[in-house]
């Protein structure tokens, strides 16, 4: 049974988000009062440590055809001295990086030791509906039966304990991340640690001469919050995930945590060379927006050379003074510390944040050193290049808050995800676009295509919707126009927010290719 909201609580989202929540929008009023996130703020109840003291954790890499990830609970050390459970693809949090190659399958075989079903989704992975990760494909743990609210799926195929997905990868070279994709438990599961990262290289990429081995970096930024005994606190109505989803009002626009993690560190620093580096950056947060900025001690900032979106390299690098980033988004950045004096410190900060929530990590200067790498003024030729007239169809979504059952929702088209309701079908191989309006701050992700952002509020994109993506952010009140061919696999996938939050109650719908 979901939690019942009065008519006065319904109104008080409304006033937290700083937009009417409920019934109509108005943009004039959204873009007036534009939040930095959509969400409320949980507050840790244990000591935190300084910012820039905790090395940054680089995950282990796994590669080849086969891989095996066990899905289990651990305890480790997130906070220093404070022990923290988490739920973990192979023990940590994030899991090990997945390496892989442009073209070349791979089989992940994960085995669910955790207490709740899972489903593992490879988000950005062009990849078969059988193996997508939908969300009631679940992966049951062992002796589960009957538990679990019911859900009315026909399609779902379930599996005892273990699955294997396959993973094509016949798609562009870029950073995809891996995570839970639980039917209505989604947002939880990736706070308690199910994330992982996963890079596809090609060859095109690796000759261009872009930093490399260590001086390419993984870095999955999350907020998080913490409980006086050390747990991730989260404010689940049910916090065994076992029957009913959902979370306390006032959580319900999103779930913001006070501590920030890079790799599942809290603030870190890294020492590095005074030499250009390459960062593929993912925001893994439920809900929290960056807009990341590196700051030298002395107040100047460096440039952020954006080499790749979501879904690869760019045609050529754009350069940002700060760069906004939406969860579930992704970007492949290069730093030049070269132009930093030694022994020097630059700060990754967020300009959206207020308090500890502005820094997010840093990096140490600390050795003059060669630099062979290079940033071509071409990456690279193959991005589609899909023009209006080639769209066989255009399609309007609304993303608004509304009335689910008997409590809050949030809508996609006025409609609450439904496994068994088709929202959209179409044909393998058609060039659609997609009109999409928000009432709040609403990532819209599409799941087995990247698509190409063609208009923002009417006007021509920003900077940063350059490239393919596969999640663009829409801001309180906007709207944005993307375009994109639905090629590659035919069957179910999905369409949804990417605030974990939203998705989980209701913001998803299912995409049918004929
Ligand atoms: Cu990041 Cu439906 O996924
Ligand atoms: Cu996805
Ligand atoms: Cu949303």
């Amino acid at each position: 049974m979901r939690e019942r909201m009065s008519r006065r609580q319904v109104l008080g989202i409304g006033g937290a988000l700083g937009v009417v929540a409920l019934g109509g929008l108005s943009s004039a009023a959204a873009l007036s009062r534009r939040p930095a996130s959509t969400g409320a703020v949980l507050r840790s109840a244990v000591p935190l440590p300084p910012a820039f003291a905790v090395p940054l954790p680089i995950p282990s890499v796994l590669s080849g055809a086969e891989i095996e990830i066990v899905q289990r609970e651990v305890t480790a050390e997130i906070l220093p001295g404070v022990p923290t459970r988490l739920w973990t693809y192979g023990g940590t949090f994030p899991g090990p990086t997945i390496e892989s190659h442009r073209g070349r399958a791979v089989t992940v075989a994960h085995r669910n030791e955790l207490p709740v079903p899972t489903v593992v989704h490879l988000h950005g992975g062009r990849t078969p509906a059988e193996s997508d990760g939908y969300p009631t494909d679940l992966v049951l743990p062992a002796g589960w039966g009957h538990m679990g609210h019911g859900m009315h799926d026909p399609r779902a195929v379930t599996s005892e304990v273990t699955r294997s997905y396959t993973f094509p990868l016949d798609q562009r070279a870029t950073m995809l991340w891996y995570h839970d994709h639980r039917m209505d438990f989604t947002a939880p599961a990736i706070w308690r640690g199910l994330a992982g990262m996963h890079i596809v290289r090609d060859s095109a990429e690796e000759s261009l001469g872009l930093p490399s081995g260590v001086r390419e970096l993984p870095l999955m930024i999350a907020d998080r919050a913490f409980a006086a005994d050390g747990s991730l606190a989260y404010p689940s109505i049910d916090p065994t995930l076992q029957m009913q989803h959902g979370v306390q009002e006032p959580y319900i626009a999103g779930v913001l945590g006070d501590v920030i993690l890079v790799n599942g560190a809290p603030w870190p620093v890294h020492e590095v060379d005074a030499a250009r580096y390459r960062l593929r950056i993912l925001n893994a947060s439920n809900a929290r927006h960056y807009d990341l900025e590196a700051v030298l001690d002395d107040g100047r900032r460096l440039d952020l050379v954006q080499i790749g979106a979501d879904q690869g390299l760019l045609r050529a690098p754009v350069i940002h003074r700060n760069l906004p980033i939406a969860p579930a988004e992704r970007y492949d950045v290069i730093l030049d510390f070269g132009q930093v004096p030694l022994g020097s410190r630059v700060r990754i900060v967020n300009r959206l944040g207020s308090g500890r929530t502005r820094d997010v990590m840093a990096f140490s200067v600390v050795r003059k050193a060669a630099d062979s790498s290079r940033i071509p003024e071409v990456l690279s030729d193959d991005l589609p290049e899909w023009q209006r007239s080639e769209a066989v169809r255009v399609r309007d979504f609304s993303f608004r808050a509304g009335q689910m059952g008997d409590g809050h929702g949030w809508l996609i088209g006025g409609q609450a995800f439904a496994p068994d309701r088709t929202d959209v079908t179409t044909r393998l191989g058609d060039v659609e676009i997609w009109r999409l309006v928000a009432d709040v701050h609403h990532p819209v992700h599409l799941h087995l295509v990247g698509f190409r952002v063609l208009s923002r509020g009417g006007r021509a994109p920003l900077p940063h919707d350059a490239g393919l993506k596969d999640t663009v952010s829409l801001r309180p009140g906007e709207s944005a126009e993307i375009i994109t061919r639905f090629d590659g696999y035919r069957g179910r996938y999905l369409f949804h927010c990417h605030n974990a939050e939203h998705e989980d109650m209701g913001m998803m719908a299912n995409l049918e290719i004929t």
